[in-house]
Parts: C-alpha cells; structure tokens; sequence
C-alpha cells in the first residue's frame, strides 16, 4: 500500500478495505474539504445523523464505518467514542465528496439512497429507507448543508459568542422552537410558557421575553438554558410585546379591555406603569429609529403611538377597521416613512403616512387562480403577517386565504412575485441580512424557509402547534446548542 489509498481501489479490493482504508488513514495528513461544504456544520450536525437511531433500523454507522464495501465509508470510531475528531471527521467528509453534488440535494447521492422512492428517493438502499419525506429534519438539514453552505460562515455563531436564532412560538401549545439558520434545523425547544404570544430578545442575546396568555405574565427566559428564570405579572390578559433599542424597557400590549401598555424595567424586573391607550393592544412594535412604540387596537380601531422617552402618546390614529400586524418604512434620515398594517377582515394591508396619520393607499391581494380559498378559522384576520426586507425594497404579506405570501416592491407597492407557504400562513421573520424568510405555517406546524431572491421554499421545519409569531435574534447560546 505505498501509493495513497482511494476508494476506488477499496471498491475493487472488497473484503479488505476496511483494513487497508485504516492504514491508509493512519498515515495521510488530513484532506482538504471539498469546495461549497462546510466542514463545521458537517462536523456539528450531519455526523450525528450518522451515529442517530431510528425506529427499526440500524444507524448509518452501523454499516458504513467499514463493513460494507461500498463508498459511503466512516472512519471506524474507537470503542467508547460518541463522535468524531476533527481529523477523522475531515476524512469522513472527503470520502463523501462523490456521493455529494453542492447545491442539489436531489443529486447527491448520500441524500436520495436512504430516501423513500415515493418521496424523490432512490429505488433501493441495502440499509433500508430512513426518511420517509423531504421534510424529514434530518433529511432538510442535509439539504440545507448540501444547498447552503456558501453562506454559513456568516451565520455560524460569531466570537462574541452570540448566533443568529429564529424563534418561533407555538400559539396552541407551550412556548417556543429555536431554529439554527444555518442548518436550518431546531436546535432548541423552550418549553413551559403556556400560550404564548410575542416574543423578543434582549439586544445583549442573553434573555427572551414572551407574553404568557394563560398565566397573565411577561416570562423571562435564559437564552443559554431556555428556562424560565421569572414571571412578571401583568395588569390583564397581554397579546404582543416590544422592547426598546436599549433593552431596558418592554411594552406589553393588553389584550383586555380598557387596554393598555404595560411598561417593564428590565433591570428590577418589575411592571412600572400602565399607559392608557385607545382600546385594547393586539401589537406593539418600537420604530426603526427607537422613538415610538405604536400599538394597535382591534376593537378600537385605532393606532396609539407613544414617545419612548416619556411614555406618553403623542398622537392616535383612527383606522376604518381593527389593526392587525404592522411593519414600517422609513426616511432616508431612518426616522418612521409609513406604517403598514393588515387590518380586520381584509385580505391586504393599508399604508398609512406616520407624520399625517391619513391613509395612503391600500392593497388587495388578488385571488390565485386554481387555488381553493379558505374562509374557515381566520378569526377576522385574513391576512396576519407582514415584513419590509432590512433594505426597504420589498414587503412580504401573508395570506391566510390562499396559503401564500404576496411580495410587493417598495415603495410603489407592486406585486413582485408569490410564494406558496403552507396552510394558515402568519408572522414573517428573516435573517439579518434578508437573505432567508421565516413563515410561520400555522397550518401545517411548520415554518417554511424561502430563499428571498429566488422565492424558492428551501426548508420546511417541524415546531410545536399552531405556530404564529416569531422573531430573530442574535442569542447567546450553550455549547450544546
Ligand atoms: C443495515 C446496513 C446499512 C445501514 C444501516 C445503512 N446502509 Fe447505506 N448501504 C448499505 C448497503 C448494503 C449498501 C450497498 C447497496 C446499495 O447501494 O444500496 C449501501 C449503500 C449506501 C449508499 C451508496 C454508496 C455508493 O457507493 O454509491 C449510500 C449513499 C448510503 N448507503 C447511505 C446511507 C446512509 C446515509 C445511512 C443512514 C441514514 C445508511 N446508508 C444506512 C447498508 C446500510
């Protein structure tokens, strides 16, 4: 064996490849990895697919570390090990580089052979089919490794310690999913708030804020250990909850009549004040620029804004219909352009100048040919998910009717392109660079994952139930996360 062992030459030679493939291993330095796949993410979350258990199958490992002759071939790991080192974990992934074809998880091999015919997979696999569908999240997170791994490395955890999560709250069961943007995996399931509604982060990425409908609380989770460290009482029933740019206050909407904001110091952890606004709060978002929270009120019909720095409403703004979920413009100078918001039984969304208060235009979004419409269980919200890409070019609105998401240009408000995003679609999120959006697909208890440029769906991720509003995040994360 003086020449450097290939696999094809283990092909050929049969029985004795796992023998020669060792010695071969023992000697060689490390290979490079391939181009357009990232060796962390392969490292951290493809090879435990290899080492997991599934129900009535053996493990990838089982069979591929050595005892089959074939090219899907692991470095065999030494007794006792859990995982890979680095150096073995580079060979792992060069042997697989003809198995893998960068950007089609479709062509890679690795990916179709364990895959179940019905669902685009190869006809046979020797060790069985191990993923039923492509939304199967071992499947997607091979996918996305296969598809995405150019622009991993901006998204990987920084050395700050912080990394980009998307968190989504499951409205119908108890607190929320943590989905890794790289991988395009969950990585974290926060549980024990019950109902919960909004979510946001603290700017420092250490702590989330989620309003809890059944206990009448603002919960204070650890984002390392996703517990709830406290639970701060609220003056009634709260909806959405903001936090301004500072992280040391939030405002919490109140859902139950009068209505409300609850101020919350985030340092003594405690509710300070209540500010009366016209009519009970559904959302409440703080401005671009940090000035204003702007709340809106279903019953009412009305858009309270508040100045940050001294907690009064400084202006209030009558709607024809309840306000739904809003998102915002804004001037060249980042102060507030236009507020957009869906309203109560309208299939679109208003754009209402912030400095006048007067309605502008409002858009309807078209019937999609050859779709059946749904009406059932909107709860007079037929359209409730809006975002504005961080460049100010494009709006995305969700439609529970159709199961789309309608893209709109900025600031002319034509309709661009659409999406399909699953039954009951809701909040919208992205990640920092716009790059990724994040559909809640209430419906379906996922979240869909569309490639902004292309509008392509790339991953659809399984969360808790009902799934509605979400977030992004810079959180500071535990190692196992
Ligand atoms: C019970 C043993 C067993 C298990 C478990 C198993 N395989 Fe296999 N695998 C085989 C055999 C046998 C072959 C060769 C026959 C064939 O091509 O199906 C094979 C072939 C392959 C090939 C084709 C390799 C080539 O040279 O073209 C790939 C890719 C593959 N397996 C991936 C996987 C993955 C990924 C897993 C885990 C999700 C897995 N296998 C689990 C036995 C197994």
């Amino acid at each position: 064996m003086a020449q450097a062992w290939s696999w094809s030459t283990a092909w050929r030679t049969g029985v004795c490849v796992l023998w020669a493939g060792s010695v071969a291993w023992a000697q060689s330095p490390p290979p490079a990895p391939p181009p357009g796949l990232d060796p962390v993410v392969f490292h951290r979350t493809i090879e435990p697919i290899f080492l997991a258990r599934r129900d009535g199958l053996q493990t990838c490992g089982t069979c591929h570390m050595g005892k089959v002759g074939t090219r899907f071939r692991l470095v065999p790991l030494p007794d006792g090990a859990t995982a890979w080192s680095e150096a073995d974990s580079a060979k792992n992934l060069a042997a697989l580089t003809p198995l893998l074809t960068p950007g089609d998880p479709l062509a890679s091999r690795l990916l179709t052979h364990p895959l179940d015919r019905g669902a685009g997979g190869d006809p046979f696999h020797g060790g069985g089919k191990h993923w039923t569908s492509q939304t199967d999240p071992e499947w997607q997170a091979l996918a996305s490794w296969v598809r995405g791994a150019a622009a991993t490395a901006a998204r990987a955890p920084s050395a700050d310690g912080l990394a980009v999560r998307v968190i989504q709250t499951n409205a119908a069961g108890e607190g929320a999913h943590l989905i890794d943007p790289a991988t395009n995996t969950v990585v974290g399931v926060l549980r024990g708030v019950d109902i919960p509604h909004g979510v946001v982060a603290s700017p420092d990425g250490a702590r989330l804020y989620i309003t809890n409908e059944r206990h009448t609380t603002l919960d204070v989770i650890d984002a390392a250990t996703l517990r709830v460290t406290s639970s701060i009482k609220l003056s009634g029933r709260p909806n959405n909850v903001t936090i301004t740019k500072d992280g040391r206050k939030l405002y919490v909407g109140i859902a139950q009549a009068p209505g409300a904001l609850d101020v919350i110091d985030t340092v003594a952890l405690t509710n300070v004040k209540s500010i009366p606004v016209k009519g009970a709060i559904h959302n409440v978002y703080v401005t671009p620029d940090g000035r204003y929270a702007v709340a809106g009120s279903i019953p009412q019909r009305a858009i309270s804004v508040v100045d940050t720095s001294t907690d009064a409403v400084v202006k209030t703004i009558d709607e024809s219909a309840g306000i739904r979920p809003m998102a915002f413009t804004t001037n060249r100078d980042g102060s507030t352009k236009d507020i957009i918001t869906q309203l109560s039984d309208f299939h679109g969304f208003a754009v209402v100048d912030f400095a006048t208060g007067k309605e502008t235009a409002r858009v309807e979004h078209p019937a999609i040919p050859g779709e059946h419409p749904h009406t059932d269980g909107l709860q007079g919200a037929p359209a409730h998910g809006l975002w504005v890409s961080p460049d100010g070019t494009r709006l995305w609105s969700t439609s529970k009717v159709y199961g789309y998401a309608y893209v709109h240009s900025l600031p002319d408000l034509k309709e661009v392109g659409r999406v399909y995003v699953g039954q009951h679609p809701e909040w919208v999120t992205a990640t920092p660079d716009g790059a990724f959006v994040y559909i809640a697909a209430a419906g379906d208890n996922q979240v869909f994952v569309v490639e902004a440029a292309t509008l392509k769906v790339v991953a659809r991720i399984p969360v808790g139930q009902v799934p509605k509003r979400n977030a992004t995040a810079r959180l500071r994360v535990s190692a196992k996360q």
